[in-house]
Parts: structure tokens; C-alpha cells; sequence
């Protein structure tokens, strides 16, 4: 009988930590009939090395990089024009995107107005991309769904036929944008996103909770933070992560503020979407300016270690105490494969 399964790909902290780089490289197994992107709009940007090629996707999900169908999900908001583009950016780049993306009937499209009305935005820092009017509209019952919008009629399909009517086993691969400390429910409200960042938003895209065959949390061994809340700590060391690692924000440019990993709040994500592996993305940044401290407690106490082995050792023990679900901790480095 036909079985619809998935793996997911979510973010622990708030977005930015390298989920387009395990998206792509797990596409890369052969393993998946589908890439679907399951929440957010083009607020997201995932940096993503193709064939040593730099591409910032904002909208498309990765499996296009291996020739895998790849499906912005129903609880997407979608601004069309910017999808057109980029279907175009990378179809110039020799990637076959315009017969790879598809987009679900029932996603909800970002309108001019809802651009128009985050333009002088500051109050919690988005990214202007009218992700929130979107999602507002939707959820107050006067929003358009793309099926309804008449321009992208070439690119929609209806997600059940697509999961569940195609032929054999649907092995689905489904992307997260953001991150728990960005969920709608679970982050820091209101400097939060409008949308689930969490596994319930990858399971509402169509997948039964049964068949969510693994969880991959990603992560960074510190945090960063973009939007309007004042978020950075003070010890010079995180000022020279933000600089060796590039941490300016991939949709809008703006520094992200940088903070020591906070493990009570990683715990509470890994815990609340089952994270099974967890990897750990940039650890030769953290590495190379060699200051390890780590957040312990909920009063903001922190820990410090000699060496980052000490430092890896300390997060392992911890994490594999408080997260019952986790088998796996992978570090990795930034940014290639892992
Ligand atoms: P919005 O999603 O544009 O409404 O922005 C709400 C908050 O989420 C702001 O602090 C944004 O900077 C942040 N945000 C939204 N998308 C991303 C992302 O992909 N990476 C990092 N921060 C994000
Ligand atoms: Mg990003």
C-alpha cells in the first residue's frame, strides 16, 4: 500500500543556522521523491554551495539542486513574483527549477498590500517581505490562496494528489524555515515570526505524525538573532564570531546579533519536536576565535570551557540527558557538506 514519509529538517534557534546546507546535502542521497518547504514565505534565506556555486534561496526548496521535485507547502505564504524570479535566477545557473517547483494549491499568497504595509516597519525588525499581513489575512479569513491569485496556474498542484496519488512511495524531505526562538507559539512573542517553525507545521503539510520517519535539528554552537530586540551579549569574543562568520542576515543584509549557546532553551526545542540528530553547523567559527562559553541556566549563568573538545564534551553529556528522543549529535563546519 501506498505510504506518504518524512524526514524534517527544522531550525533551534532563530533561523540562520544552516538548514539549506543540510537540506541540500541530505537531497543529495538519492533517498527523497520530494523537497517541500513546510512554513514561512521570502522571509527566509538559505545559503546553499552548489558545485562550489553560492546560491540564497529564499522561496525554492533545495531538492531542485538534484533534480527532486520540490513543493512550497499549503502552510507557505508566497509572494509570487519574487518565486517567478528566482525559478529564473537559478534556471540562468543551469538548474532545472521551472520543472522541479511546484507550489501547493493551497498556500496563501503575499500581496502588494501586505509588502506595502511592513515598509516602515521597526517595531519587532522583520525582513519587510509581508510575511505577517500574509499570514494575518489568512488566518482572519480574508486572504487569497494561490489557487485563487490566476498566475501561477502552471505551478500549483494539490498537495494530497501530489503526496498521495502519485505513483509508489511518496519519501518526502521537508524543509523548515526559521527557527523554534521564531515560532509563532513557542518563541519570544512578539519578536517572533507569523508562522509554526516547529514539527506540527511539517505534519500539517500533509504527512501523518506516524510516518515522520527522523527530526533534524539544526543548530549553531552560539546563537544569532536578527530583528529589532536587543539580543547580543557583550563579550568581545561574540563581536569576532559575527564578524568570522559572516552573520549578516541572507534576505536583508542586517548584522545578526551574536550570543553564547544557549543550552536550556536548545533542550526545550530538541524536546518539544523530538529531534533524533542534531547537528551543530559552524563549529569552526566558534573554533577559530576560541572562546567557549555556553548559557546553562535559565538566570543567563554561563559555563566555560579550556578547549572546544571540552566544550563539545560538556554540550553532548547534556544534551543526551535532557532530550530523550536524541540519538545523534554531528558537528559540523560551515560551509560545505557535513
Ligand atoms: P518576519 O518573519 O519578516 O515577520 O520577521 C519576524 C522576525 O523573524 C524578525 O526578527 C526577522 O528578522 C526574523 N526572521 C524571519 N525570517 C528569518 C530567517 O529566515 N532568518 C532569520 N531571522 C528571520
Ligand atoms: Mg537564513
Amino acid at each position: 500500500m501506498k505510504r506518504v514519509i518524512a524526514d524534517v529538517v527544522l531550525g533551534l534557534q532563530a533561523g540562520d543556522e544552516g538548514k539549506g546546507k543540510v537540506v541540500h546535502s541530505l537531497a543529495s542521497s538519492g533517498d527523497y521523491t520530494h523537497v517541500m518547504r513546510f512554513n514561512g514565505g521570502s522571509n527566509a534565506g538559505h545559503t546553499i554551495y552548489h558545485n562550489g556555486e553560492k546560491f540564497v534561496t529564499h522561496l525554492v526548496p533545495a531538492g531542485v539542486f538534484y533534480g527532486i521535485k520540490s513543493i512550497v507547502g499549503g502552510g507557505c505564504v508566497v509572494d509570487i513574483m519574487k518565486l517567478v524570479k528566482e525559478i529564473r535566477v537559478l534556471e540562468k545557473a543551469g538548474i532545472d527549477a521551472s520543472s522541479l517547483v511546484r507550489v501547493a494549491s493551497n498556500a496563501h499568497a503575499v500581496q502588494t498590500s501586505h509588502i506595502n504595509e511592513e515598509a516602515g516597519e521597526s517595531a519587532i525588525g522583520t525582513t519587510r517581505t509581508g510575511n505577517g499581513p500574509a499570514y494575518r489575512d489568512k488566518h482572519a479569513r480574508s486572504g487569497m490562496r494561490v489557487e485563487d491569485s490566476r498566475t501561477l496556474e502552471s505551478l500549483l498542484v494539490d498537495p494530497y494528489d501530489e503526496l498521495w496519488k502519485s505513483e509508489g512511495d511518496s519519501v518526502v524531505l521537508m524543509e523548515g524555515a526559521q527557527g523554534f526562538g521564531l515560532d509563532i507559539d513557542w518563541g519570544d512573542y512578539p519578536y517572533v515570526s507569523s508562522s509554526n517553525c516547529t514539527v506540527a507545521a511539517a505534519v500539517g503539510a500533509g504527512v501523518p505524525p506516524q510516518n515522520v520517519r527522523r527530526v533534524i535539528g539544526v543548530a549553531k554552537p552560539y546563537v544569532t538573532y536578527v530583528g529589532a530586540k536587543e539580543f547580543a551579549g557583550d563579550h568581545p569574543a561574540l563581536s569576532e564570531i559575527q564578524r568570522v562568520g559572516a552573520e549578516f542576515g541572507a534576505t536583508t543584509g542586517r548584522p545578526r546579533q551574536c550570543n553564547w549557546l544557549n543550552l536550556p532553551e536548545l533542550v526545550k526545542a530538541a524536546n518539544v519536536n523530538g529531534v533524533h540528530e542534531l547537528i551543530f553547523n559552524k563549529t569552526d567559527v566558534f573554533e577559530e576565535v576560541g572562546v567557549f562559553q555556553v548559557i546553562v541556566n535559565d538566570q543567563g549563568g554561563n559555563a566555560e570551557f579550556e578547549s572546544i573538545d571540552d566544550f563539545k564534551a560538556f554540550v553532548k553529556n547534556y544534551l543526551m540527558l535532557s532530550c530523550p528522543a536524541l540519538e545523534k549529535i554531528v558537528w559540523s563546519s560551515s560551509p560545505d557538506e557535513i
